[in-house]
């Protein structure tokens, strides 16, 4: 079988995050989020993968997964001109794909349970296509399925009335039948061609959709607390290591991993589950818990808790930071006894004071 990742679009959702790079290279628990999904595959004994690209910083995709060789993969990268829809994504790779199964994996989804068993299962059916659903509780956001004694009897984009509350999962197994189906496919109210809308042609064609429940941890990640949220799950699953150096005063519990080189000097308090990447400082800071911060950022004095600072931030001052995503050498420093606060902000960006 091969893999398809998809890792266009525009990220629109996410500004200012996006404006530099692609939402599926954000990191959760400092790796690229569209790792998981090529991580995902490998381990299923996929490795021939296409991955998708376009739009803003399509070149930070190749430079990190390369030839997919570090990565136990062989990459082919396909250009799509702009987003005209997961469909069309999916129609671009129709020479790449050949005669075999395939599965595709959207670069926003974060799953948590290997898809080893779908992928043998789907190996001996002979179904057409198969998909994972999901219990949402905000069902008019996706893809919905209806299900009726244990058969899928419709798929549709975003429903105003929800049948169920089963959504379809950015993870889609299928064979190269679907090709034929995209290539009659009307594109959508949003100007796209939807792969829910190929879905149910092969429904009302007789083709047969088999599905599974995902009962594990899903993400979606479309939006800024969606990402916390899901470096939350992932770093409680993490094993603990710690690869750093620990002054004497130092208080630490919970899940924590630190990386080489990285100094925790004496007053700071490491409340996991958190990860600290390579190089770090954290100098009488206060941690955690729900903490990822990538290479070579510098902390100072301040308190963090269930946020995503990059690499190569430096904030240092007495103040407390939640819920927040700070990106890639962002600097934060406020001196004591000072009302005024100087700004260098990029577009979109957020403050909350
Ligand atoms: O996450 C699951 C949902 O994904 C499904 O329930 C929906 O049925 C499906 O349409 C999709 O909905 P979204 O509106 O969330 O899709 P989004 O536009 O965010 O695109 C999903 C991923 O595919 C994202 O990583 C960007 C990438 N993409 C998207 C389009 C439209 C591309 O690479 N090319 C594209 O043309």
């Amino acid at each position: 079988m091969k893999g398809i990742i998809l890792h266009g679009g525009h990220g629109t959702r996410l500004r200012p995050l996006t404006h530099t790079g692609p939402k599926q290279l954000l990191p959760i628990a400092n790796k690229p989020m569209s790792q998981y999904c090529l991580e995902s595959l490998v381990d299923a004994g996929i490795s021939d993968i296409a991955i998708i690209i376009g739009g803003i910083g399509s070149n930070k995709v190749q430079e990190y997964y390369g030839t997919g060789e570090n990565f136990g993969a062989k990459i082919t990268y396909v250009n799509q001109d702009h987003p005209r829809g997961i469909a069309h994504a999916i129609r671009l790779c129709k020479e790449f794909i050949g005669n075999d199964k395939f599965v595709v994996f959207l670069g926003d989804n974060i799953l948590k349970k290997s898809i080893v068993e779908y992928v043998s299962k789907f190996k001996q059916t002979d179904a057409t296509a198969s998909i994972l659903l999901c219990e949402v509780n905000n069902p008019t956001q996706f893809g919905i399925a209806d299900v009726k004694n244990g058969i899928i009897t419709k798929i549709m984009e975003k429903p105003k009335n929800p049948p169920t509350n089963l959504a379809v999962t950015g993870i889609y197994l299928l064979t190269p039948t679907i090709f034929g189906i995209i290539d009659r496919l009307k594109p959508s109210w949003r100007n796209e061609y939807e792969i829910t809308d190929a879905l149910q042609m092969l429904l009302q064609e007789g083709h047969k959709i088999i599905y599974n429940m995902v009962t594990d941890y899903w993400k979606d990640t479309g939006t800024p607390q969606d990402i916390i949220h899901a470096n939350e799950v992932i770093l409680r699953s993490t094993e603990p290591y710690f690869h750093g150096i620990k002054e004497d005063n130092v208080s630490t519990m919970g899940n924590i991993m630190v990386g080489e080189g990285t100094i925790i000097k004496n007053n700071s308090k490491i409340i996991g589950p958190v990860i600290i990447g390579k190089g770090c400082v954290i100098d009488a800071a206060s941690i955690g818990p729900n903490i990822s911060i990538g290479d070579n950022s510098k902390l100072s004095k301040c308190s963090i808790e269930n946020s995503i600072i990059m690499s190569g931030c430096n904030i240092d001052g007495d103040f407390k930071i939640k819920n927040s995503i700070i990106a890639f050498n962002s600097e934060i420093t406020m001196t004591d006894n000072t009302d005024s606060k100087i700004f260098l902000l990029g577009e979109g960006t957020k403050i909350s004071l």
